[in-house]
């Protein structure tokens, strides 16, 4: 008898512990990490400057407003804002945005979309201050001052290597959200045809064959023509850098959001089915940095491309009527259980106030290895909070 009553409670513990977490659950304590993660970060700032990462001997390392990440911090706070409700994050919140005020006249780079929309963006969204839609709007006109009609894209950067004349990375999808608010909040199409002749070029001239995207493509100013394609950040000219895919997904599914165009939707499609039955695809479905990086599996993973393709495949399987939608869910779902393990998932004190470990910024230079990187927090609890709406609907 007691032999059987032991061997019962042990099946009921072996049931009880391979449950999944229900998604309310595990939502709710990450957010609570977040809260206390994010909320304690800010005493390591100083008003000039915003979170960027750890170095390996766990040195905090902030940033100037003016690296493409400042907004992330901000925007993370909005979000954890929006889901605590907590006073002491917002007021965070408004103060690490208002940093961000002189970005709203930059336009030396392509970044202003990523820097304003997540932090100012968000922040609108929330509380509806009138102020930051005018800052959305200067910068929406910042960064368009970076298009050319003969081109029909925006410039990336203006730092000219390697004999470039006119720079794009798939990276600049990202930035047409900020482009596609100001025209509709400001009533100016002109706006709009800048996101869209991007968008619609990229989609001519970043992808390959299997809809993975190149890293980089230059264009001739003259007549914009395409002059070469090529990497940066990922492991070579022909592979499938992780995060340049992650942008490719998270770029298309939005313009298709914002505008309705059924290429947009397409792509974003075909994009997700690359990386869906990519065979160096982790049973995790954590990303190596690189697709086709040599050294798997003895290469790291890149949380922050995870985080990104988790909220576009979320967003992605509302927007797609067809009977894949639920292969996006579930490929999203996957990536978020596997971030919000003890693998990949903080303890509150550690991680240097960062939320998830395992990132890699650019392994070419060495720079941001296997480290917490503010995007990565950024798009996870994005994607938490798209997660959580899902389930309020139902
Ligand atoms: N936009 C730069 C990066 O993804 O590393």
């Amino acid at each position: 008898m007691k032999q059987k009553w032991l061997l019962f409670s042990l099946l009921v513990i072996m049931a009880s512990c391979t449950k999944q977490e229900p998604m309310e659950a595990l939502i709710d304590r990450v957010f609570s990490v977040a809260e206390q993660q994010y909320v304690a970060m800010d005493a390591r700032l100083d008003d000039k400057t915003m979170p960027q990462t750890i170095t390996h001997d766990s040195t905090f390392k902030s940033s100037t407003i003016y690296w493409w990440c400042s907004g992330f911090y901000p925007g993370s706070l909005w979000y954890i804002y929006e889901y605590t409700q907590n006073d002491t994050v917002k007021l965070l919140a408004e103060k690490n945005t208002l940093k961000l005020d002189p970005i709203q006249y930059v336009t030396h780079d392509h970044d202003v979309g990523f820097q304003l929309n997540c932090s100012y963006g968000n922040g609108l969204r929330l509380i509806g201050n009138k102020d930051y839609e005018k800052v959305l709007h200067q910068g929406a006109k910042s960064l368009a001052t970076r298009f050319s009609p003969i081109t029909g894209v925006i410039q990336s950067w203006d730092f000219l290597r390697r004999d470039w004349k006119y720079p794009v990375i798939i990276d600049n999808m990202m930035n047409l959200e900020l482009l596609m608010f100001a025209s509709k909040a400001f009533d100016d199409d002109s706006l709009a045809y800048v996101a869209r002749s991007h968008a619609d070029t990229t989609l001519k001239n970043h992808f390959r064959e299997d809809y993975s995207s190149y890293h980089l493509v230059d264009y001739d100013p003259k007549d914009g023509h395409v002059r070469s394609k090529q990497t940066v950040q990922g492991y070579s000219d022909e592979s499938s850098w992780g995060r340049g895919q992650a942008w490719a997904l998270y770029g298309y599914t939005m313009m298709y959001r914002e505008t309705g165009k059924p290429e947009y939707l397409e792509q974003a499609r075909k994009v997700a089915r690359f990386i869906k039955n990519h065979p160096n695809l982790p049973s995790d479905k954590v990303p190596y940095w690189d697709f086709d990086a040599p050294d798997i599996p003895n290469t790291p993973r890149d949380a922050s491309a995870a985080a990104v393709m988790a909220s576009a495949l979320i967003e992605l399987s509302q927007l797609d009527k067809s009977e894949e939608a639920s292969a996006w869910f579930d490929l999203a779902e996957a990536q978020i259980r596997s971030l919000s393990s003890p693998d990949y998932l903080a303890e509150f004190g550690t991680n240097g106030g960062f939320i998830l470990k395992h990132s890699v910024g650019n392994l070419n230079k060495n720079s941001e290895v296997d480290v917490p990187l503010s995007y990565a927090d950024y798009y996870y609890v994005e994607a938490l909070l798209r997660l959580k709406k899902i389930q309020n609907e139902k």
